[in-house]
């Protein structure tokens, strides 16, 4: 059991988090953001006033994560689905308030020492937007705290095919196909989330049992934690509860129940963050 509790908590966090292990907290959580339609149609809004509300809720969901010490916290913001399904006027409005997230919250990620990264076909994004996220990473490069990672035109399908190809030329450079070798670690270096661990946790927001096309490979053996709070209601407290829940959980990796051994060693490559600048996101 914890008994001090971290800078920058409130009373309903304070009280979450003393329930919790400070030491078996989760080295990467992904969040699925879902259920923004859902809670504006609820109040009459158009669905673009469920984006707008969000935005309260990335702030809270972020700033209690760095604060207890999460290594990586990746955002599911929109997939490459959301992006060719949705009408242009939704997606040119999540397009607005992403860039107009980013210029507003850089001060406060510098403030909690958080590094920005993001994953997903970035250049398929209007100029302007990848200009703006580029001056965004750049702003936050020197921040050896919490990783945050969004995921932009993000589809796991779409990653896995981009680590193929990926593979396939980086051994044409080497030498050849014939000496191409593919095993797990090889997969995992080629995928956007090279700089990461594989998520411990995910969260879905808004009810909603599935993974939409996220982080496929790398979900292998999350602990899944479903809440029906709609994204614009989701605050840091629900975050802390979902980290309690996750406590609860008995990881077995196949094996048997009670086998610590069969634990994901925290020397594992795929279990540490790496430096800044290790990799490049999108198609490479
Ligand atoms: C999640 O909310 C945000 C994005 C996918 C961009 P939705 O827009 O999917 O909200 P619902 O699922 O329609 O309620
Ligand atoms: C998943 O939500 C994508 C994001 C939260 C960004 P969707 O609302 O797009 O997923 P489906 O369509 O319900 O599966
Ligand atoms: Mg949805």
């Amino acid at each position: 059991m914890q008994a001090t509790v971290p800078a920058g908590l409130d009373r309903k966090e304070a009280e979450v988090y003393l329930r919790l292990d400070s030491k078996r907290l989760p080295r990467h959580i992904a969040i699925i953001m879902d259920g923004n339609g859902r809670w504006a149609r609820r109040r009459h809004l158009p669905r673009i006033a469920g984006h707008r509300a969000g935005v309260s809720s990335v702030r809270s969901t972020v700033e209690t994560a760095a604060h207890i010490g999460i290594p990586a916290l990746t955002l599911y913001a929109f997939s490459e689905e959301n992006w060719k399904k949705r009408p242009a006027s939704e997606v040119s409005f999540l397009m607005g308030l992403l860039c107009r997230y980013l210029k507003a919250e850089v001060p406060t990620l510098n403030k909690n020492n958080i590094r920005l990264e993001y994953i997903g076909r970035l250049h398929e994004l209007p100029p302007s937007v990848q200009e703006k996220m580029q001056w965004a990473r750049e702003a936050t490069a020197h921040n050896a705290g919490m990783v945050l990672t969004l995921a932009l035109n993000y589809s796991a399908r779409t990653e896995l095919v981009d680590a193929f190809r990926s593979i396939v030329d980086a051994a044409a450079r080497n030498g050849g196909l014939s000496h191409l070798e593919i095993d797990e670690d090889a997969v995992s270096r080629h995928l956007y989330t090279r700089h990461l661990p594989d998520p411990d946790l995910v969260v879905r927001t808004s009810g909603e049992m599935r993974l939409s096309n996220f982080l496929l490979w790398q979900l292998a053996y999350a602990e899944i934690y479903v809440t029906p709070t709609l994204w614009p209601e989701f605050r840091g407290v629900h975050l802390l509860e979902g980290i309690e829940e996750y406590q609860k959980r008995e990881r077995r990796y196949g094996g048997l129940a009670g086998d610590a051994s069969q634990a994901h060693s925290s020397d594992h490559p795929r279990t540490r963050v790496s430096a800044p600048h290790a990799v490049k996101t999108g198609r490479s």
